[in-house]
């Protein structure tokens, strides 16, 4: 008896326990995405791009390889004496004396630095730049150095890089007897290396020198445009569909005196006047100007948006009444970029090297300044002389569509974000309810910041992923999506986090520029229909995007759970068949031991995606999601797959991939597809056979 009510009580334990289980799975069912691979919509081929600002030293000192910085000792201002920061003395009071005048041959660049060499000495007396925080001087490679110097009797140089143990990398001496300025080039090779080293150039013999206009370029430069390799790889591989440049504050200026003006940053470097960058607190020579960064965009195969001036600094405006030369300047811009050689502003563009007009198609007027007094009346005086001379040219206006409806013509807006994690993820709906007439939004910066971001965490890029899918799934709306900033000298972080880290010879990415390589295959790519059931703190979407170097066609599915927890996650495609062939898949994965964890100089790959094999996939999946981690999860699609993936969504896409079989560009894929035809075809007239017999 005892052993029955002992049996029937734990038969009871166990149903009520069943039935316990049985309500709590089915309050947490395993989340899940269910993709219909024939429906979607195109992302717009712009989608991904990059937003370059003259901050935290990006471009003098960063991107920019100048190694002199200070070159024509303009930065101390245009006073005499000035500070010839941060150039410093060789030699003391009793052997030389240096002190700035305003003898430059450059008119635009009035001070020149004049040394008064008292005595012969047996050690050099002269002047040492450190570059910014260190010049990178390399073993083997070689370093154009180029400088103006006036010298009324004769005179012995010396020029070296010297490490900072001052043993000596490079050097030439030269003798020299120059009554007039003249231009000095030579070039250095290094003996040796140190990424810490300097410029040097002394002289034994006593007399007056006047020196201007000190220049060092590494000859090993991206194609030879003066762009730092490594960091310029480090942009090319988000692969950017555009560059918004030069800035946003930096364009602005804190004054309009010290904004970025084009004009000021053509020709040739010595002739540049440079201009303080009031707003991030440091000089620049302007040697990375407006034709390099059209430059840049060029050699980055990607389009150009271009921020300019709307007569708006932080603490000054220009009336509308006024702003006419600011237009003016606006439209030379644009002619100097995309003119004919025949144009005024043409003509200049292929003097100074690039007869071929840039891609130029996109403009923003101005950055932050909506509500601003003189904003409006600024902007529809640029759009409509821009509209007139340019009608292709997309204009983008500060005022945010998504606070209030814009009260002008515009082709996109611009939409900025800095805030929480959490916060930026809970915005992945944020415009699904906006207006879909009308302007285009262009989210041209966006990042975690302050205390969850510190110098770059996991959880920032966590959030971050959650708002990207939305802005994938409204791709309709949101045409341009770009992360900020794009870059910091660890030297100077006047703002942090940003996405490249880097110093005199290092770099690295944070999370959040690893997640954007998660991203990149978006532009252009396919977003499919999906269904997503998990909480609110999973979010995942799907595309189908082609590798633009393989041509190979994959079924990505993205997926962010920020969540401390780790959870089974069932996928589900619809659409293809059954047994279709996803040989060679494979999943990225983005995650940490903590989401305070943060990539370094020491550890620069302590978070990156790690790509591995994905075991049995199909079309019914079952995965784990680690906590807080993002996955990519690739499928490839086999050339019948795509056929039937693109048929709905692209029936152009379709009958472009069945056209281009027409050629031998692929012999092997070729065969396939002629399997297949032929196997369809058979299949058919079985069908249609089997029909007719069954309807005798
Ligand atoms: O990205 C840093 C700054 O943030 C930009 O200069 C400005 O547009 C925004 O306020």
């Amino acid at each position: 008896m005892a052993f029955f009510i002992k049996a029937s009580f734990s038969i009871l334990l166990l149903v009520l326990f069943s039935f316990a289980f049985h309500v709590i799975a089915d309050d947490n069912p395993t989340p899940s995405l269910v993709v219909n691979a024939q429906f979607g919509r195109k992302i717009p081929e712009t989608f991904f791009g990059i937003f370059f600002e003259e901050i935290n030293h990006a471009g003098a000192g960063g991107l920019w390889a100048e190694l002199v910085d200070n070159a024509g000792f303009e930065a101390g201002g245009s006073q005499i004496p000035s500070n010839i920061f941060p150039w410093s003395i060789i030699g003391d009071e009793s052997t030389i004396r240096v002190t700035t005048e305003r003898s430059s041959p450059f008119p635009r660049n009035k001070i020149a630095a004049r040394l008064d060499i008292m005595k012969n000495s047996l050690v050099g007396v002269g002047l040492s730049n450190p570059g910014f925080w260190g010049m990178n001087v390399q073993k083997g490679k070689k370093y154009k150095v180029t400088f103006y110097a006036r010298s009324p009797k004769p005179v012995d140089l010396k020029i070296a890089f010297v490490g900072a143990n001052g043993k000596e990398l490079a050097s030439a001496n030269i003798r020299l007897h120059l009554p007039n300025w003249k231009k000095i080039q030579l070039v250095l090779k290094a003996k040796a290396s140190d990424f810490n080293s300097s410029l040097q150039i002394t002289t034994t013999k006593q007399g007056t020198l006047w020196l201007d206009q000190i220049s060092a370029l590494p000859l090993d430069t991206h194609k030879g445009h003066g762009f730092r390799k490594d960091l310029f790889q480090m942009v090319a591989d988000l692969k950017p569909r555009f560059l918004r440049f030069p800035g946003g504050c930096y364009v602005e200026g804190d004054w309009l005196r010290n904004a970025f003006r084009w004009k000021d940053t053509i020709g040739p470097r010595e002739k540049r006047p440079g201009h303080f960058n009031d707003v991030w607190g440091y000089w620049t020579d302007d040697g990375f100007g407006y034709l390099e960064f059209l430059q840049l965009a060029e050699d980055l195969k990607t389009l150009p948006v271009w921020v300019f001036n709307n007569g708006i600094s932080h603490h000054d405006q220009v009336n509308t009444s006024n702003i006419g030369p600011f237009v003016q300047e606006a439209l030379d811009g644009i002619e100097f970029a995309r003119g004919p050689v025949t144009s005024k502003w043409g003509k200049l563009r292929a003097k100074y090297g690039h007869p071929k007009p840039f891609d130029l198609r996109y403009v923003a007027i101005g950055n932050e300044d909506c509500g601003k007094d003189n904003y409006l009346g600024n902007y529809l005086k640029f759009y409509n002389a821009i509209k007139h001379h340019y009608p292709d040219i997309k204009m983008i206006t500060n005022c945010d569509a998504t606070e209030s409806p814009l009260d002008m013509p515009a082709d996109f807006y611009d939409y900025h974000k800095y805030t929480s994690s959490h916060d930026i993820f809970s915005l992945h709906d944020k415009f699904d309810y906006q207006n879909r007439t009308g302007a285009k939004a262009f989210v041209s910066e966006y990042a975690v910041w302050k205390d969850d971001a510190r110098n770059g965490t996991l959880l920032s890029a966590l959030g971050e992923a959650g708002f990207l899918m939305g802005l994938e799934k409204n791709s309709d709306l949101v045409e341009m999506v770009s992360y900020a900033p794009l870059f910091v000298n660890a030297n100077d972080k006047r703002w942090t986090p940003d996405a490249i880290v880097f110093d005199s010879h290092r770099s690295y990415g944070i999370p959040s520029y690893w997640l954007q390589q998660l991203f990149t295959t978006s532009s252009g790519a396919t977003y499919l229909d999906s269904k997503l059931e998990a909480p609110s703190t999973l979010i995942a979407t799907a595309i189908r995007w082609e590798d633009q170097e393989t041509k190979k066609s994959y079924l990505r599915i993205k997926v962010v759970n920020f969540h401390d927890n780790s959870t089974r996650f069932n996928i589900t495609i619809n659409g293809l068949d059954d047994d279709v062939d996803f040989s060679g898949a494979t999943k990225t994965l983005l995650t940490s031991g903590s989401v305070w964890d943060e990539n370094s100089f020491d550890k620069p790959r302590k978070i990156v995606p790690v790509q591995s094999p994905l075991d049995d996939p199909s079309t019914e999946m079952l995965v784990t999601l680690p906590a807080n981690s993002v996955t990519a999860f690739d499928l490839p699609l086999c050339f019948r797959s795509l056929l039937l993936s693109s048929a709905t969504t692209s029936p152009g896409r379709a009958a472009a991939l069945l056209s281009a079989f027409d050629s031998t560009a692929a012999p092997s894929d070729q065969s396939l597809f002629l399997l297949w035809l032929r196997l369809t075809f058979l299949h058919r007239i079985r069908t249609d056979s089997q029909r007719a017999t069954s309807s005798v």
